[in-house]
């Protein structure tokens, strides 16, 4: 799917279908009214005989209007014009770019109309592109029959009156994003047997090499070297080896030695729970736990479209969790690259385990910023469900960064709490720090442990775990938090 800019006047665009908005009370959005007035009437027509009501998601596909280049002209219900938000924003772009089953092979939208609180143009050309790309991704890559073909549009237009430098600016972060999105979607939705720590390591150096970007994967020997005795403790259960895949974007001058940002993933390529084995009923969705490693991937794809003037290292440590005659047992206790010392009391407790020495590791490269995206307790997911992500962290200017990058983007993220007082939960009475906690807090004591090992530098850490994949009939990874990790990137590359 591509994006472009249709500008001038909508009758006389060159379409196969232009899209135009309706409120619910019958009220033509302006370039409806100028659609209305070329062709003698037949849109306000449409809404005074009830074939219209306006109500969202209603569609009225009107064909060969007489006055009006496009063959097919494409009425969008909007709903009420107050309760207009982002949300209902995105869904009449996702329904409208379908509407046509592939009749229309290129539909101009015209969206600048569709007007939500507080956001401009560049907001809705950046989310006109992420909706509609939305429509078109599956993955059917595995099937022995492709998915019936994809019937959207092969092209997304939006109208201009005239040319608009913030409306062209986000068609093409929007289309960056997706790009991101897409390919942290299809890792997540790979299957844990083709998904392994050595494939996410072969497609970031197939990355590297396509988009020029530094690219280091260590392995279990440099691991050793490095004293990474927690990180390796998960991986000795599994067949698979571990991997710490290191990517760099070098956008700032070179002269200016900016500091980077560092973003690690946590790459747990299935979680079977290890010695402390998870129940069955779902366990296939553990193959979803290296969404943290698969959105740090997709956030460097979107970077080397967006083409920032910033420099970000992507830290990923990918293992599997497995019981075996090898793996790390309740009781064990190992010694992180920190130096700390951790009891292991539950081995379903991993990721704290792989991302402390992750975290130690990013110290090197003397970071402005470390972010942290982990799917990492179920305890959130029961605080947070399925709309926002956990964000914790150690300085309130990131925390906020963040947040506002989550509003800008749709990608909402909430603050939880990291209160030294939980810390002795994770009191253990034979090393430093326990790996669980007593019950209750489960995100904020997973959050807590990791704070332990990010003292040197500004931490926030985000607990994707209810965002990054949906369960039941829409199985599959949702692409967040990319939007949120491309947009703080583009305000910090702009501030
Ligand atoms: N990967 C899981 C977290 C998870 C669980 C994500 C369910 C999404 C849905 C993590 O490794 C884990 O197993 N965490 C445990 C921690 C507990 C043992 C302290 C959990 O949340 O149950
Ligand atoms: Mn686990
Ligand atoms: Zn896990």
């Amino acid at each position: 799917m591509e994006f472009i800019t249709a500008i001038g006047r909508p009758e006389a665009i060159k379409t196969d279908a232009i899209v135009v908005g309706v409120h619910a009370d019958g009220e033509l959005t302006p370039t409806a009214k100028a659609l209305d007035a070329a062709c003698n009437g037949a849109l306000k027509a449409a809404t005074k005989s009830g074939d219209m009501t306006g109500k969202r998601g209603a569609l009225l596909p009107l064909l060969g209007l007489t006055g009006i280049s496009a063959p097919r002209v494409l009425l969008a219900g909007l709903g009420s014009k107050d309760d207009f938000n982002e949300r209902a924003f995105n869904d009449a772009v996702r329904c409208s770019v379908k509407a046509f089953n592939g009749a229309a092979k290129s539909v101009t939208v015209a969206a600048l109309d569709w007007q939500v609180k507080n956001r401009d143009a560049e907001w809705q050309a950046c989310s006109l592109a992420i909706a509609a790309r939305e429509t078109t991704f599956r993955t059917d890559e595995l099937k022995s029959k492709r998915d019936p073909e994809i019937t959207g549009a092969g092209s997304v237009g939006l109208l201009l009156k005239t040319r608009n430098a913030a409306a062209e600016r986000g068609l093409r972060y929007g289309d960056a994003i997706s790009n991101g999105m897409e390919m942290t979607k299809r890792l997540g939705n790979l299957p844990p047997n083709i998904c392994t720590p050595s494939f996410l390591a072969d497609e970031s150096r197939k990355m590297a090499k396509k988009w020029k970007l530094d690219v280091e994967v260590l392995e279990t020997k440099q691991l050793e070297a490095l004293k990474m005795g927690s990180f390796l403790s998960v991986a000795k259960g599994s067949a698979q080896p571990p991997r710490l895949i290191v990517l760099k974007y070098n956008g700032a001058p070179k002269s200016s030695k900016a500091a980077p940002v560092v973003m690690v993933g946590k790459g747990i390529t299935f979680d079977s729970g290890g010695i402390s084995i998870k129940p069955g009923a779902s366990m296939d969705e553990m193959k979803f736990d290296m969404c943290g490693a698969a959105s740090v991937l997709g956030t460097m794809r979107a970077l080397v479209e967006l083409n920032l003037k910033i420099n970000v290292v992507g830290v990923i440590a990918a293992c599997e969790n497995m019981p075996s005659g090898a793996a790390v047992k309740p009781g064990d206790i190992v010694t992180s690259m920190s130096g700390q010392t951790i009891e292991i009391l539950n081995t379903d407790a991993e990721g704290r385990l792989i991302l402390c020495d992750a975290l130690t590791y990013a110290e090197r490269f003397k970071p402005s910023a470390v972010v942290n995206i982990a799917t990492l307790t179920g305890a959130c997911v029961v605080a947070l469900g399925g709309v926002n992500s956990g964000l914790f962290s150690n300085n309130d200017a990131l925390a906020n960064e963040l947040l506002a990058a989550s509003r800008d983007a749709g990608d909402p993220a909430w603050r939880m709490p990291l209160d030294d007082d939980y810390q002795e939960q994770l009191k253990s009475n034979f090393a430093d720090m326990a790996n669980i906690g007593t019950p209750g807090a489960g995100a904020v004591i997973a959050a807590c442990f990791l704070a332990r090992f990010t003292k040197a530098y500004a931490w926030a850490h985000l607990d994707i775990a209810g965002t990054a994949w949906k369960g039941g009939a829409a199985k599959g990874a949702t692409g967040r938090p990319v939007p949120l990790l491309a947009q703080f990137l583009i305000n910090r590359a702009a501030r």
